[in-house]
């Protein structure tokens, strides 16, 4: 049986051309058209003025902790339920994070913590550098309070939006809030680069800086001038060209990828023990995974044991990220609550859900789950 990936690549077949136009103008390196015509289509998507394409997400979450002026000693709160990469950017620039948890609501930072916490600060007459929200798993943190905290305390917010491209929060895209957002396309995101991230801003003036510092902070002058630390953080105008093959078809991608949701939804959302990432009122997810949450006392067995037995079936499966404070690494750092992450991480599994997968693919993970139901 053909093995099911959790969320591999998948090409549009627009790449390869794009691929040969850059190879045919000799433009493969460093930067290039390609990389410009990048960065301005994956803006005019989101919706924001700015943007700049790098590396990585995790590049671009680097920057953004030195363009928000985070020193070392400093805080950063962030989610404890996330993907490492949101929180050792924080350590990146000798700051520390501080792990803030999420609502079984919105699977994402509480903003009644993350106040909380800012307030606790406050009173002692200490302010945190910066704010990172996550946008988990394709639906946005809940932007209309997080970014009035964040004012009011006066603290830049930066939106790891790594896991969330054509999510909406309202009638904007996700990308649009705090000071600066960060998009990743890695090999199993809604789109890929193979490997790269974008840092975007409604700030001309931020996206120049990380422009410069992400190219090894050249001044201007005609011999190799520096008076700054610079990163070698570009993407190249290879991955740029395969990005735009990717960005031509997003439409259809994120549709598949909330096709897959409904799918799933529709055959095990009656199933006792069995219930699904919530999607909240106030926008819409993009569904890049489909999380199941599951009670083993309703389900009769416990989420490892469904991974194990898709596994079996040659189905590739994931456990919710396990929270940062629960991380050997981060064991050091404080954390405002955390029950509701480890409950999720406890029971929670990321579905396959690529964006080619077929509706036999789609039964066949079905009928696995629904095997693993015990009735006592
Ligand atoms: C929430 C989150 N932040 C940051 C990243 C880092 O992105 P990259 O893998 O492009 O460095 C990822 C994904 O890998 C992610 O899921």
């Amino acid at each position: 049986m053909s093995r099911i990936y959790l969320s591999p690549p998948h090409l549009s077949g627009y790449e390869q051309e794009l691929v040969g136009e850059a190879f045919r103008s000799n433009w493969i390196a460093p930067l290039g058209p390609m990389v410009d015509a990048f960065e301005r289509e994956i803006c005019e998507f989101i919706g924001i003025q700015h943007g700049v394409a790098l590396a990585s997400g995790t590049a671009a979450l680097h920057l953004a902790m030195i363009l928000s002026n985070v020193k070392p000693g400093d805080e950063v709160l962030c989610p404890t339920l996330t993907f490492s990469a949101s929180a050792n950017a924080i350590t990146y620039v000798g700051a520390h994070p501080v792990f803030i948890d999420c609502t079984y609501e919105t699977w994402n930072l509480d903003p009644d913590l993350l106040n909380e916490e800012l307030a606790a600060q406050g009173r002692e007459g200490r302010k945190m550098a910066a704010v990172v929200a996550v946008d988990l798993y394709g639906q946005c943190a809940d932007y209309g309070r997080i970014e009035e905290i964040c004012k009011v305390h006066g603290v830049p917010l930066i939106e790891d939006s790594a896991e969330a491209l054509g999510a909406t929060y309202g009638n904007e895209k996700a990308g649009c809030f705090g000071q600066m957002a960060v998009f990743s396309f890695n090999g199993n995101k809604t789109i890929t680069t193979s490997g790269g991230g974008m840092l975007v801003s409604k700030d001309s003036d931020l996206i120049s800086k990380a422009r410069f510092l992400a190219t090894q902070a050249r001044d201007p002058a005609a011999h190799y001038e520096h008076s700054t630390i610079g990163y070698n953080y570009r993407m190249s105008n290879i991955l740029a060209a395969i990005g735009r093959g990717q960005l031509k078809v997003i439409e259809d991608r994120l549709a598949a990828r909330r096709r897959n949701f409904e799918y799933y939804f529709e055959a095990l959302n009656g199933i006792p023990g069995i219930s699904f990432m919530p999607e909240v009122s106030y926008g819409r997810s993009s569904r890049w995974l489909t999380c199941i949450l599951v009670d083993p006392t309703h389900f009769g067995v416990a989420r490892e044991d469904i991974r194990l037995a898709l596994e079996a079936e040659n189905i590739e499966s994931r456990p919710i990220w396990k929270p940062m404070h629960m991380q050997p690494v981060f064991s050091k750092c404080r954390v405002r609550g955390g029950s509701v992450s480890e409950n999720l991480f406890a029971g929670g599994l990321c579905l396959p859900s690529g964006s080619q997968m077929t509706v036999e693919e789609l039964h066949r993970v079905v009928s696995t789950v629904k095997n693993c139901y015990r009735t006592s």
